[in-house]
């Protein structure tokens, strides 16, 4: 059977600072980019670790591909990796914060607590104003799904926090209600092997 291979991208500056969304090139690059700024150098150095996983663990698998969302943040984490096709998907985009993007959860609190207590009380379904759901993002996945379905080869998914919520939700066959509660680290690899007694997974943690 073949593994998909599913990981958050590498730590970015917006994740050190607390804001969601963003695509910005200076803020979104991983940490390392501007050492100035920010003294750490942890999402860089997990890309270049994910990509020493992956050739290694795809070394033999000719037909392997990476996928990546369309933001930069994906990208650079993608970009250490030899060897194997990249391929950028929207639909594996992070959800989109609509208005808040770019905000932190204390900032939406405070200037917008409807908003924030809608969404702490149906996270599921609450969409953000000009924005996404979770639902949304479910169903804007299921392409994806087909698609990493239809594969013979192995994938590694390079992506975000919701989505990959959703997706490993998807393979690990968990309730939708949970979907936005599921945990699910930066800088870990969650392999999962579809055979036919089942799915079976196996976590690969980078960095400490
Ligand atoms: O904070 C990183 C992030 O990927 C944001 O871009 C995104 O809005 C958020 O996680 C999704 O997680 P949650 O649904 O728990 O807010």
């Amino acid at each position: 059977p073949r593994p998909i291979l599913l990981t958050r991208h590498g730590e970015s500056l917006d994740n050190v600072r607390g804001r969601i969304g963003g695509d910005n090139v200076l803020s979104s690059n991983l940490t390392e980019v501007i050492l100035t700024c920010y003294d750490s150098d942890t999402g860089d150095i997990y890309a270049k670790k994910l990509a020493n996983f992956v050739e290694k663990r795809l070394k033999s698998e000719r037909a392997a591909s990476i996928w990546t969302s369309t933001l930069q943040r994906t990208i650079i984490t993608a970009s250490p990796i030899a060897g194997f096709p990249k391929i950028q998907w929207r639909a594996l985009d992070e959800i989109n914060a609509g208005v808040c993007d770019g905000m932190t959860y204390e900032e939406i609190k405070k200037n917008m607590p409807e908003e924030y207590d809608s969404r702490k009380k149906d996270k599921l379904r609450y969409r953000y104003p000009r924005g996404e759901s979770y639902l949304d993002v479910i169903q804007r996945l299921e392409p994806v799904i087909i698609e990493l379905e239809r594969q013979r080869a192995p994938v590694v998914v390079i992506s975000h926090q919701a989505v990959l919520r959703a997706l490993y939700a998807y393979f690990a066959d968990r309730p939708l209600k949970e979907i936005p509660h599921i945990e699910m680290p930066l800088h870990t690899i969650i392999e999962i092997q579809m055979g036919v007694t089942g799915v079976q997974e196996k976590r690969y943690k980078l960095m400490d």
